[in-house]
This record gives structure tokens, C-alpha cells and sequence, in this order.
């Protein structure tokens, strides 16, 4: 077990050293392994309650179906607008957080505003894991990634991550904080209005990590174990993808990847990571490949966050 999530809140990737890491993934391979009938009596009789202030397809249902193969229960709302938060009285995170703490043992909390969690968690007193928080962080999304690629190479050390699209984004900065503990070396493809926090990338660069930007995917692509991609196509993540069909840009050729352009610069062994949803970045046609990492994220999604709810909840 790892002493510091016992019964703590889950807010941001700063949580994990190298060692907390390690044993997390050994313990979610454990999880995997483990047989349907013995998961389902870890947590029996535990809720989960999810408090979703955000659109989400996988985060809230990865949690969800990881508590139900747990055993436990579920309970929550995907859509504030049908809380109080959602009328006239505008009900406040920090008495949703007091009122939510007496009707489960956990609450995964995805919200628009960047450190809403951590507003939340210091409200709740149960613990809250952080779902995604505006701009902020998203670390069971990045959890996720780093196991997909250790299980994929057998290794994170040393290994070559091409972060491309919007570096803004939680997911990046998430996945930013893990790669530090792992001497890799990092490609960074974006757009000049889409960079990653320059403080954050000075200490990826003292960790030990090499940190070199690069024009366009395709240049990275010979020398990369992984690509992780985010759209570039994305006005404000603070309130989510509401343009218009006809109104969504297309991705400029030096964010998108495509079977053709695998098949001719990349190693055969490279993953393409997605945190998903995609736009016109990712083809469909790397989807039959061997390249497809997004869809082995799914199912190793589950994994990560029933062994995250033993460790918090001491299954
Ligand atoms: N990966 C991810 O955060 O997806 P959702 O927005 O669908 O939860």
C-alpha cells in the first residue's frame, strides 16, 4: 500500500515520487491479473460518489465501473444543472462538498475551474479524487498514460514522449509532473499560443529530463516511443467544445497523425496515446494498427482507478 493515499485525497500527479509510482503500477497490474470474483468482494458496501460539473465519457464511468468491479456502489450527477448548483440559489462547492461527504466514502470531482478540487477536498471529509479541474490537473488521466507506455516498453526510464497539440491543457501538465521522475527525454509539438507552463518545463528539465521543442510531429517521429496528442482545435477547455460544426478549424498537418505517416517515420513499436475525445488530429486509420494506444488506455483506465480506490479506501 502506499502510506500517503491511504484515506488522502488524490488532487495532482506533485503526489507521487518515483517509488509511490512504481508500486502504484505494480499494483495495477496486480488488479489486472486478479480474477472478477475476487475484485468484487475488495470494497463491498462502499460508495463512490461522482460529482460531475463537466462533460466527461471515460473519467466519470472509469470510475464508476472500477467501484461496481470493486464491489462497491455508485451514486452522483453528470450534469450540475439538475443540483442546486444549477438554479437560483447557485449552491457553493464548499456545502455540496459537506453535503456529499455523508453520502459516500469517496467523491471524484470533475469541474471547469482550475483548483476546484483542491477547494473542494478542504470542504469534504471523505476523500475527493480530482476528475480533471479547468486548466489544472488531471492525474488519473496521466496515471493512465505513463502505465499504458511502461506496460507497452517494459520500462518509463529513458524513454522518448512526443507531447503534441494544446500543452495548456490539464492532461499535459499532469503527464508533465510523472515523466519527471523517469530521466526522459520530451518533444514538445504546439502551436506558439498553445506552450506549456515555462515553469513547469523548467523542472522537467531539472529532474533530469530532456526537454527539446520540435516543429511538427513528423520531425519526432523516428526517434519517439510514444506520441500523446491533444487537439489543438479547442477554444476555452474552461467551458468545453461548444463550436459549432461548421465553425471547427481544421489541425494544422504538423499536430496530426495518420497510418501513412507511421508506416513511413515511425519506429514499429511507437504508442499513440489520445486522453480522448478526438477532433481531426488523430486519423481513424491508426485505429487498426499497432500503433493504437488509445484504445489499450481504455481498458487499462479501469485498472488504474480500481487499484487507486484500494488505495485510498484500503481495499
Ligand atoms: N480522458 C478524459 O478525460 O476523457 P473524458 O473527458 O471523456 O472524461
Amino acid at each position: 500500500m502506499i502510506d500517503t493515499l491511504k484515506r488522502a485525497d488524490l488532487l495532482s500527479m506533485r503526489q507521487f515520487g518515483r517509488v509511490e509510482l512504481e508500486v502504484f503500477f505494480d499494483r495495477v497490474a496486480m488488479v489486472a491479473r486478479r480474477s472478477r470474483e475476487e475484485s468484487l468482494r475488495s470494497l463491498d458496501g462502499r460508495i463512490l460518489v461522482s460529482a460531475f460539473y463537466q462533460n466527461s465519457t471515460r473519467t466519470r464511468l472509469s470510475h464508476e465501473s472500477a467501484m461496481l468491479r470493486l464491489g462497491g456502489r455508485v451514486a452522483g450527477f453528470a450534469d450540475p444543472a439538475s443540483t442546486r448548483a444549477g438554479d437560483h440559489f447557485q449552491e457553493s462547492l464548499g456545502d455540496i462538498a459537506t453535503m456529499l461527504s455523508n453520502y459516500g466514502d469517496v467523491i471524484v470531482l470533475r469541474h471547469p475551474q482550475t483548483g476546484a478540487a483542491e477547494s473542494f477536498a478542504a470542504h469534504a471529509n471523505v476523500p475527493v479524487i480530482n476528475a480533471g479541474d479547468g486548466w489544472g490537473e488531471h492525474p488519473t488521466q496521466a496515471l493512465t498514460d505513463l502505465y499504458t507506455v511502461r506496460e507497452h516498453c517494459g520500462r518509463l526510464d529513458g524513454t522518448t514522449w512526443i507531447l503534441s497539440g494544446d500543452l495548456r491543457m490539464r492532461t499535459m501538465r499532469s503527464v508533465l509532473l510523472g515523466l519527471r521522475h523517469y530521466g526522459c527525454t520530451v518533444l514538445l509539438a504546439h502551436p506558439d499560443d498553445m506552450s506549456p507552463d515555462p515553469a513547469l518545463i523548467e523542472e522537467v528539465r531539472a529532474s533530469g529530463c530532456t526537454v527539446e521543442r520540435i516543429s511538427s510531429i513528423a520531425e519526432g517521429l523516428p526517434r519517439a516511443d510514444a506520441v500523446y496528442m491533444e487537439p489543438v482545435v479547442q477554444p476555452d477547455y474552461g467551458v468545453g467544445r461548444h463550436l459549432a460544426e461548421a465553425d471547427k478549424p481544421s489541425t494544422p498537418a504538423a499536430y496530426r497523425v495518420d497510418r501513412a505517416m507511421l508506416e513511413a517515420e515511425a519506429r514499429p513499436e511507437l504508442l499513440v496515446l489520445h486522453s480522448l475525445p478526438r477532433l481531426d488530429e488523430l486519423s481513424l486509420d491508426v485505429d487498426a494498427t499497432a500503433h493504437n494506444g488509445y484504445w489499450r488506455e481504455a481498458a487499462n483506465a479501469v485498472h488504474i482507478r480500481m487499484a487507486l480506490l484500494e488505495e485510498i479506501l484500503g481495499g
